[in-house]
């Protein structure tokens, strides 16, 4: 345990955070495809007060991604259908990556991808070409936005598997794999990632979802549906994460509309070792930071003095347990 002495004399709550064999500062993470490779949300936000920074989802080659309309609002959230546009590995890691080595922090690369092998080349061209702060990768097996890969693996038991064993043996770093909820059930596919080898999973990707002007009779988005996410799925989010929590003993990572510390508490209760705040970035681009800086006063408040203490604390009566809930 880490706590330290304030001026005030009483024990500061440590919030640091151990994911497979590597140390955050905090759990707080900003979500892939929410906070770009930070260079934009650099001027609002301190990036080094976040436990670190999801980049956004990068393929071998570069992508355009969907041609407009892309980005909706909606009650309590917005839907997007970007389409995985990014600038490919290789200016990733010639300028993405080393921008995001000078802050103290960690970073997790987000790879989207259509084949096994594609998944595989990505990864082994960050790898080759890795800053000190990089601390694994994130796989986004749960992408609703495109045609080809993405989602083809993620609502795909044996493809889950089969794609954590192959990335699994490519890299000793941190592995998660990024789960969709646009499933029956997201157990099979937790205990798919474990069993393979994954240091974690993160849940969720956006869901399925549409909107339409009612006086053209158009779908709003040009792809018809898009991924939905922000405050609207948070109910939703937090009970893939305590399915997920359930099912399996890997770490899990909590996503989905979080804009406040007492949001991203709800999602420690339920089971989650780290949380991901995504959407709300777009109207706070340090809404991490407020996450993370409030989530240490809540647990001074509540004289909770580690993470440890909160995270899967969630109190079930005995009876509804044993019933299966
Ligand atoms: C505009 C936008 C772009 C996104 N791009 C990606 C992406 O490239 N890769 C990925 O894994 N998730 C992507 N996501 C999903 C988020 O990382 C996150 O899982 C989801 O939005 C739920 O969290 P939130 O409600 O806090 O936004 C994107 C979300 C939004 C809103």
């Amino acid at each position: 345990m880490n706590t330290s002495l304030s001026s005030n004399g009483t024990v500061a709550p440590d919030v640091s955070v151990k994911l497979g064999n590597i140390s955050f500062k905090n759990p707080v993470l900003v979500a892939s495809g929410t906070f770009g490779y930070g260079a934009e949300a650099k001027q609002w936000c301190d990036i080094e007060g976040l436990g670190g920074v999801v980049t956004k989802s990068v393929s071998w080659n570069p992508r355009m991604g969907n041609s407009p309309r892309r980005i909706v609002e909606t009650a309590s959230g917005m839907l997007n259908s970007i389409g995985l546009a990014n600038v490919g590995v290789h200016t990733f890691v010639k300028e993405k990556l080393p921008y995001l080595a000078q802050f103290d922090t960690k970073i997790i690369a987000n790879i989207a991808a259509s084949s096994m092998e594609e998944y595989r080349d990505v990864l082994e061209h960050i790898e080759a070409n890795a800053v000190e702060n990089l601390a694994g990768y994130e796989i986004n097996i749960s992408c609703p936005n495109v045609k080809d890969g993405g989602l083809s693996f993620g609502t795909n038991v044996e493809r889950t598997e089969e794609l954590t064993t192959l990335l699994r043996a490519a890299t000793d770093r941190l592995l998660i794999i990024k789960l969709t909820p646009n499933v029956t059930s997201v157990a099979p596919f937790a205990q798919a990632c474990e069993r393979a080898g994954a240091d974690a999973i993160s849940l969720i990707n956006t869901l399925v979802g549409m909107s339409i002007d009612i006086y053209s009779r158009e779908p709003r988005l040009n792809t018809v549906t898009g991924g939905l996410s922000g405050p609207a799925v948070k109910p939703i989010a937090l009970a893939q994460v305590y399915q997920a929590r359930k099912a399996c003993s890997i770490p899990i990572v909590g996503i989905g509309g979080i804009v406040s510390a007492e949001d991203a508490v709800e999602f420690f209760i339920a089971g989650a070792s780290m949380v991901q705040v995504g959407t709300a970035n777009f109207v706070w681009p340090d809404a991490g930071v407020r996450v993370a800086d409030g989530l240490t006063k809540f647990l001074k408040e509540q004289k909770i003095a580690q993470m440890s203490d909160l995270v899967n604390s969630l109190k079930i009566r005995a009876e509804l347990k044993a019933a299966g809930w």
